[in-house]
């Protein structure tokens, strides 16, 4: 990033630096995989450009449904210009198919087809790690008010339905979800944050019977062929949407 660009902060898998609009920032997306709280970590050459490029399209479909989003446009192959947002700081975890930490600490089966979606709410803190909160103690913290919590909920509802029919077209079960949300500088809460295969899992429905995941599951669970599935997930989608 040309240095006029202040580092603003520094996650996992971003930075965030300054723009020439107080009200924007520019996105890096970085192409370090991490998991569980970043005691695995491994780079994988072109995986910020393929987040940023597939996040760039999803937040376009939200935006299209009327999404309030912090994504304005790509700069580059991976870094993209958003609104500047105040993170609540909060992990929105949306589940159509029970896996991972939930299979870890229910006794649900992997695989289970949820009767609804449900939604797991963690703080946003490294030091803590990412812990599963209640409503209750989400109140007694001071994040949010109630009604904020509430649209954020409907907001991530709105969103799973409009996921799940796309990635169902690109044969792609959305199995879950992880978003953050932000106040704007007018105080509106918009969504923040990436929509990748780094957050979201995705299992192919062109394979009957097992379990391919094309998301970071491949290397959490040491699948690998990272890069191969994030390809794929990013051909799928550009053909989808390709103009005929
Ligand atoms: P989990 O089953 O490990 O709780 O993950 C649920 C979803 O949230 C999955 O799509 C991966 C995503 N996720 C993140 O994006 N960041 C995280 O730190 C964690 C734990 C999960």
């Amino acid at each position: 990033m040309n240095n006029k660009y202040e580092l603003i902060y520094e996650g996992k898998a971003k930075k965030v630096f300054t723009h020439d609009d107080a009200n924007k920032v520019k996105i890096e997306f970085k192409d370090e995989a991490t998991a569980f709280n970043a005691l695995k970590k491994e780079k994988f050459e072109g995986k910020g450009k393929l987040n940023c490029l597939i996040s760039a399209r999803i937040f376009e479909i939200l935006i299209k449904n009327n999404i309030p989003t912090h994504f304005i446009e790509l700069e580059n192959e991976n870094t993209m210009i958003a609104k500047k947002i105040k993170v609540i700081p909060l992990e929105i975890v949306l589940r159509n198919t029970a896996y991972g930490s939930l299979c870890k600490q229910t006794t649900i089966k992997p695989g289970t087809l949820l009767s609804k979606p449900l939604i797991d709410i963690y703080l946003k803190n490294d030091e803590l790690n990412d812990p599963l909160l209640t409503k209750d103690r989400i109140e007694l913290m001071n994040i949010l008010s109630s009604h904020d919590l509430e649209l954020i909920i409907n907001l991530t509802l709105q969103i799973n339905v409009i996921l799940k029919s796309f990635f169902k077209n690109i044969q792609l079960q959305l199995v879950d979800f992880k978003l953050e949300f932000g106040y704007d500088f007018t105080n509106n809460i918009i969504l923040g944050d990436e929509i990748s295969p780094d957050n979201c899992r995705l299992w192919d429905l062109n394979q009957n019977d097992i379990i391919v995941s094309l998301d970071k599951d491949r290397f959490r669970n040491d699948l690998g062929g990272l890069i191969e599935a994030y390809t794929e997930i990013h051909r799928r989608i550009n053909d989808f949407l390709k103009p005929n």
